[in-house]
């Protein structure tokens, strides 16, 4: 078991990343100070799999169970879960535990910030993209008609234990699309993983758990340094939105149906590669080094069908816009470039150039 600490305004917090933890969530919590759990909030996969034996380990009710789904992370959820608090009495002193992925510790990590005026709440995250990235740095929320995360805030929790062991029922597409936030952490910040993902890649679903908990640890370490630092991305945390000012365009241009986040920032971090190419932030070494580690990551839904005017149409709406359009995060040879105003002709061709690479995506890797 591994322990990395994360600072921030309102509370420090450890993430515990190990095997088997979820069983010792009591413990893990009570070393720490934390009081015990008052209710556990889940989904209707991750509840029949982990939730419930969680909840009868508290002695606690069963979880709630949220539907599952990215389209279900709307704000009447997060009133759904208040008023089920309310129901069992949890009081102001208390923790709720959200355990889930992403949509689910987004969501009751909202419910915990809004509930009462903020209670306290613990993250389990259970999918690889929740654990080395939705739940460190305290962003809580949820979508609106209008676009992804448009309401929420910043609501750490007292405490994540992400157990690799939970990994294992997650599904092999799921899996992929968590790959891509680890290329994107070993971009930025660990280039010794990446030259590890170099490799393993080929073959990472048949990792074994100690080696999920490096990686794990390895991507938390990196967010955990970032956000430590700056909580409320003033500077420093803008590079994690690396692969992300495309990737967003690309899900909201096919309505979040098509691709998964991972996927979507798999194919931001390709075209954003060709853009930083052509600026000279990246030599063709390390183009072709990202762009390696993308292509383990096939099969890919292909967004060649998307044009280039609908992708600028949705990175105009972007919620990172200022008065001077968007600040992008583009790698480059020693990690990011902040800052960078890209224009509309820079992200045409960028389109075409990962528009070639379509078909090949579409592929699963031959194994090595
Ligand atoms: P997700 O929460 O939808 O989970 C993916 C699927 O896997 C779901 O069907 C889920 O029920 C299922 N699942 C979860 N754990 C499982 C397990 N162990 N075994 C079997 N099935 C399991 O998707 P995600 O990729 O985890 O998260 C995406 C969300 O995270 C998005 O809403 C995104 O906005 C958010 N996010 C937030 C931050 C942040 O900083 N707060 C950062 C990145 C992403
Ligand atoms: N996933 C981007 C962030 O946490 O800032």
């Amino acid at each position: 078991m591994k322990e990395i600490e994360v600072s921030s305004a309102q509370t420090d917090y450890s993430v515990v990343v190990g095997a088997d933890l979820l069983r010792r969530l009591p413990e893990l919590a009570a070393e720490r100070g934390i009081n015990a759990a008052a209710a556990v909030v889940s989904n209707s996969t991750v509840g029949p799999l982990y939730g419930r034996s969680l909840a009868e380990r508290l002695a606690l009710a069963p979880p709630l169970e949220l539907p599952d789904g990215e389209r279900f992370k709307q704000w009447n959820q997060v009133e759904r879960v208040c008023s089920w608090l309310l129901d069992h009495g949890v009081h102001r002193g208390a923790t709720v535990v959200g355990v889930g992925g992403g949509v689910l510790t987004d969501m009751v990590g909202f419910a915990a910030a809004v509930y009462l005026r903020g209670i306290s709440w613990i993250a389990l995250p259970t999918t690889l993209l929740a654990m080395v990235d939705a739940s460190v740095g305290g962003k809580t929320g949820v979508n609106l008609p209008q676009g992804k995360n448009l309401l929420g805030c910043f609501w750490p929790p007292l405490l994540v234990v992400a157990d690799v062991a939970t990994l294992v029922t997650l599904p092999p597409r799921e899996l992929r699309a968590g790959m891509a936030e680890v290329v994107k952490s070993a971009w930025i910040g660990d280039r010794g993983m990446l030259a590890l993902l170099d490799r393993e890649l080929t073959d990472y679903q048949c990792l074994p758990i100690e080696r999920w908990q490096e990686l794990v640890v390895g991507c938390v370490k990196v967010k955990a340094e970032v956000v430590s630092e700056d909580e409320r991305e003033a500077g420093r945390r803008q590079a994690l939105n690396l692969g992300h000012t495309l990737g967003h365009a690309f899900e909201a241009a096919t309505e979040y149906q098509r691709l998964l986040h991972g996927e979507a920032v798999s194919w931001g971090l390709l075209g954003e590669a060709v853009i930083a190419t052509s600026r000279g932030l990246l030599s063709g070494d390390n183009l072709h080094r990202l762009r390696t580690a993308i292509e383990y990551l096939r099969p890919l839904p292909r967004v060649d069908d998307i044009t280039a005017d609908v992708v600028l149409e949705h990175i105009a709406h972007d919620k990172k816009r200022d008065d001077l359009g968007i600040a992008w995060a583009l790698p480059s040879d020693d990690g990011v470039a902040l800052g960078s105003r890209v224009s509309a002709d820079e992200v045409r061709e960028a389109l075409a150039e990962i528009a070639k690479l379509g078909p090949a995506m579409a592929e699963r890797p031959a194994m090595r």
